[in-house]
């Protein structure tokens, strides 16, 4: 018997030894007590960091859907599988049993077989957190289609630019969405950013604003009908184990995001084996992950990780502060969520509005709080224990990333003792390294490097859609033979990892990744600026924000500087969406360069931060004087 479900430190450990001694062996029996195979695999791992080429379960054939639906129905048809609660909380929630979802997965699946879509083509979901988000993305994998789900808060350019990398042949989308307050026009993004997708020749749409929108003939199409007459059975797709399941884009400090690809097997082992631990999920358990299945964390643990547990998963459409900032704790009263999953961004926005409205609603429900996205900051942590989880709901600070495709270090609940800050012990089967800048790894406790990964583990992406060269260079290149991450960290006295954060150009705001790169892009593209350059700052609630310098053209006529600030936020509105809008702008006549011309960040970095103490040896630099004019007008 594996141990798929750990209950105690001694456990852990015993769990976590074996894990790594014989990695082949632990993760079969894994896969082969809680899995469904429609055949077993014939090796369980090979893999070369160098080339670099993972595979997990090779010869196995699956489908990922029959393993998160069909497969529950004998014992669990009538358990709620979804639960959605809408923006508005007069609006009812609706409660999607295991039945139901099998049946709406399976029309949705036919009308996708219906308009021409058929295993390996690429479809781009770009739609709300209503159901049909989760079902759209079951329903691909269903019959073996790649989804590209697109955060829907992203503009109409980085929509194009996502669905033209993958070379999407369909989008499906919604009339609008709601967003607190507000509705939001998702349509008319999609028909601008297909102005610029020759390849796209369907798109279906889901109702949700009911508003008028025009449809363009012989492309678009109401979902509502094409559902309606569908067929409820939809033979799965037999997938074999390295098939990809879905590209989910992701920044990178240069250049376009990357497609990183996940594929079947191995993904659908990890996901679930971390969600029932990190989560000690139980089977009457209602579990909810307030991210978006725009992003990794919405993919792996609201929908594939609690689905292939027969969990019940809720799906809430709206924002933390509507109608006010009790909403989380309303929720969660209201369907007497068990597990809470969130971001530290969220929870340092609830915790300034005092703890009144958390005070209002019953938490007792609640067993274990998660955190994801970003370090959570002592405070946070603090006011997230007390008042949330009253100090007997533990915290898992999960790290781990787009690429890792599941958890990677994180404490188990009521097994791992916690400490605020530190995301504790690497997960079973994980091997962390801590290297130094010369590329030797770090052995032993109290030492602080760049965090690797020495061993593949089921879910690791396998790949940058369509640009392998880029996967090699990013994550396999910087030290031989690891998974580099972009993070740093800190290994304390009992082997406890804290993340310190990023290593590169990748700036994480409200728990979004963004890289440097494309936002001075956006920025250059506006006709006064000649060049720019983007750091972080420490920012209250957003954990980081941006801070631009801006260097504009000497065009002769003046310009209002205010109006300069507003137009360059719209540029990047456009060009990425409004979450890279840069907080501040400080406009100068020269950005501090090496003798290359590389501009060098770090010092800018110091100065949007306030710490000007120590700037480092600045005479060497091609231009040292515009260090003091950037610091005498610093923002
Ligand atoms: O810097 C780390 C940070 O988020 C990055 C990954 O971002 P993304 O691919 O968008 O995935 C986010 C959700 C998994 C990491 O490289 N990060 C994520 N979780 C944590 C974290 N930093 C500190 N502590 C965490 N718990």
């Amino acid at each position: 018997m594996s141990n798929y479900h750990i209950k105690h430190l001694e456990e852990y450990y015993q769990v976590y030894r074996k894990s790594i001694r014989e990695p082949e062996n632990f993760w079969e029996e894994v896969a082969e007590e809680h899995f469904m195979w429609r055949k077993k695999w014939d090796n369980v791992l090979s893999w070369d960091f160098s080339k670099p080429e993972i595979k997990w379960f090779e010869g196995a054939q699956l489908n990922i859907t029959e393993n998160c639906i069909d497969r529950h129905l004998s014992t669990r048809g009538e358990k709620t599988a979804i639960l959605f609660e809408p923006n508005n909380p007069d609006e009812p929630a609706e409660h999607i049993s295991y039945n139901q979802l099998y049946t709406r997965v399976n029309k949705f699946a036919n009308v996708l077989k219906s308009k021409g879509i058929k295993k390996g083509d690429r479809v781009c979901i770009y739609l709300p957190m209503i159901p049909e988000l989760a079902i759209s993305v079951l329903a691909c994998a269903r019959i073996g289609a790649i989804h590209s789900v697109v955060f829907a808060g992203f503009s109409s350019t980085a929509l194009s630019t996502r669905i033209n990398d993958s070379d999407c042949k369909m989008v499906i989308t919604s009339d609008g969405s709601y967003r607190g307050a507000k509705t939001i026009d998702l349509k008319g993004i999609v028909d601008d950013a297909l102005e610029d997708c020759l390849g796209v020749n369907s798109v279906l749409v889901a109702k949700r604003i009911q508003s008028e929108i025009p449809m363009k003939e012989g492309r678009d199409e109401w979902l509502k009908p094409l559902l309606d007459d569908a067929s409820e059975d939809c033979p799965a797709e037999i997938m074999n184990s390295e098939d990809p399941l879905f590209i989910l884009y992701t920044s990178g400090s240069t250049g376009k995001p990357k497609g990183m690809v996940h594929t079947t097997g191995g993904y659908m082992v990890y996901t679930a084996y971390t969600f029932k631990n990190v989560f000690q999920y139980r089977e009457n358990d209602i579990y909810w992950c307030t991210a978006d299945i725009g992003w990794i964390t919405g993919h792996s643990y609201i929908v594939y990780g609690p689905l292939a547990n027969g969990a019940t998963t809720v799906m809430f459409e709206g924002v933390p502060s509507y109608p006010d900032f009790g909403r989380f704790w309303q929720i969660v009263e209201k369907h007497q969520v068990t597990q809470f999953y969130t971001a530290p961004t969220a929870i340092r926005a609830l915790a300034k509005e005092g703890v009144d409205l958390v005070e209002k609603y019953n938490l007792s429900s609640l067993k274990v709080l998660g955190s994801v996205g970003e370090p959570i900051n002592e405070e946070a942590w603090h006011w997230y224990n007390d008042n949330v989880g009253k100090k007997h709901s533990p915290i898992v600070d999960t790290w781990w990333q787009t690429e890792t495709g599941g958890i990677m270090i994180s404490p188990i609940p009521f097994v791992t003792p916690t400490k605020p800050t530190y995301a504790t012990l690497p997960f079973i089967g994980i091997q962390p390294a801590l290297m130094d800048e010369s590329g030797k790894e770090l052995k032993g406790n109290q030492v602080e490097g760049r965090l690797c990964v020495k061993f593949p583990w089921p879910s690791i992406a396998r790949t940058i859609w369509n640009n392998h060269e880029r996967y090699k260079d990013t994550y396999f290149s910087a030290y031989e033979n690891k998974y580099f991450t972009g993070d740093g960290a800190l290994r304390d006295e009992v082997g406890y990892y804290r993340i310190t954060g990023r290593v590169d150009d990748v700036i994480i705001v409200s728990g979004h990744n963004l890289g440097t790169a494309p936002i001075e892009d956006a920025i250059n593209e506006h006709p006064a600026v000649s060049e720019s350059a983007v750091v972080g700052f420490p920012h209250d609630i957003k954990g980081n924000a941006l801070y631009g310098y801006i260097i504009l053209k000497d065009t002769g006529e003046s310009r209002d500087q205010n109006n300069v600030r507003n137009e360059i936020n719209q540029m990047i509105t456009e060009h990425i969406g409004p979450i890279a809008k840069l907080d501040k702008i400080q406009f100068t006549v020269g950005l501090p360069k090496t003798r290359s011309g590389k501009i060098m960040r770090r010092i800018l970095r110091k100065i949007a931060c306030k710490d000007i103490s120590n700037l480092g040896d600045t005479s060497t630099l091609l231009n040292p004087e515009v260090v003091q004019e950037i610091i005498d007008n610093a923002l």
